[in-house]
């Protein structure tokens, strides 16, 4: 089968916005710097990369005549938001497990941002004690139980929307996309630079981009502090989604890039150069980045164009994944 046989559930507003950031490039003095933009994406509650891969998934849960939409996140998740906007859009219930992740000490965490707007959609919120993990969790499995034995229908999202058979086709779409609009504005880009966590974002793309000729670098950046499994994960849902899209090739081994070096110690906690990279980005381009993925993955761009491993002769496409209402349980850090 091919991308194009799989039924898709419109909730964009179209393809997502690609422009060049200006005065970041002239800061850096070259490469070549632009944006493509899913956290404008969609109307539906800011959108993300989340709401691009629920296109796909939202035909099967309809047609398993899903009266719930259950999935599973930190207390600040954006995935779990983007599950309650599309609950919300299609009249079905959101049931949303919300876990401690992140050792976060704003007394606010679990009342703003994210956390906030799920419960103005409506969307059944439970906190959960248990740490960061992007595997299966018992708590999300009593959530299924729940809704069940409720007499409803459940639909499992897992976290991210990522370790499901279709979660890579939303970015697998995403690199068709690219694609396009390099052919109307007459560029090419040759790196893309790409925050991982729960990894389908980057496995997506992987795997859409390698059916394409002109080979290029998806370079992902690992902002969950455990590198080896977003690793995996990035591997085993790039190879799926190849095979779903009939690729018809195996993926090799260097079209899976993971770097590590700016998600700090832990998940959801940001570094020195996680604010610099927002401040930066905020100041020049009027682009606001988030303190648990965008900014560790724009500090990543800046480095790699600093140092030289992306050459300044590059033309460098920076997936803006969404996530800004985190920032609100992220005030203190900018008071000063
Ligand atoms: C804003 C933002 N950026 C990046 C990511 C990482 O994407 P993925 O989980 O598909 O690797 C996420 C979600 O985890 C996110 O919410």
């Amino acid at each position: 089968m091919a991308l194009s046989d799989f039924p898709r559930h419109p909730l964009l507003f179209g393809p997502s916005p690609v422009h060049p950031l200006e005065r970041l490039t002239a800061h850096l003095g070259g490469a070549s710097i632009w944006a493509k933009r899913e956290d404008c994406n969609s109307g539906l509650a800011y959108g993300g990369n989340k709401t691009r891969k629920l296109e796909y998934l939202v035909p099967d849960a309809l047609a398993a005549g899903a009266t719930h939409l259950v999935s599973i996140g930190g207390v600040q998740s954006n995935h779990t938001r983007q599950v309650a906007a599309v609950a919300a859009k299609l009249g079905l219930k959101a049931r949303l497990v919300q876990e401690t992740w992140v050792d976060w000490p704003d007394s606010l965490n679990d009342r703003v941002g994210n956390i906030l707007l799920s419960r103005i959609m409506g969307a059944e919120v439970e906190l959960v004690e248990a740490g960061f993990g992007i595997g299966f969790k018992s708590s999300w499995e009593q959530a299924l139980e729940d809704v069940r034995s409720q007499g409803g229908v459940p639909y499992a999202i897992p976290a991210g929307a990522s370790d499901h058979p279709l979660g890579g086709l939303g970015f697998a779409g995403w690199a068709d996309e690219v694609a396009a609009q390099e052919q109307e504005l007459g560029v090419f880009f040759d790196t893309i630079v790409v925050c991982s966590v729960t990894g389908s974002t980057q496995a997506g793309m992987i795997a859409g981009f390698a059916g394409q000729d002109r080979p290029r670098r998806v370079l992902g950046i690992d902002a969950s502090a455990k590198l080896d499994e977003t690793r995996a994960q990035v591997a085993k849902i790039a190879h799926d989604t190849a095979a779903t899209i009939g690729l018809g090739r195996d993926l090799r081994d260097d079209e899976i890039v993971v770097l590590e070096g700016w998600a700090g110690d832990e998940y959801g906690v940001p570094v020195q150069s996680t604010l610099d990279a927002i401040r930066l980005t905020g100041s020049l381009e009027g682009v606001i980045l988030d303190p648990v993925y965008e900014g560790k993955s724009m500090a990543a761009l800046i480095d790699l164009v600093r140092s030289g491993e992306i050459g300044k002769d590059s033309t460098v496409l920076y997936a803006h994944l969404g996530g800004q209402p985190a920032l609100n349980a992220y005030s203190a850090l900018f008071r000063s």
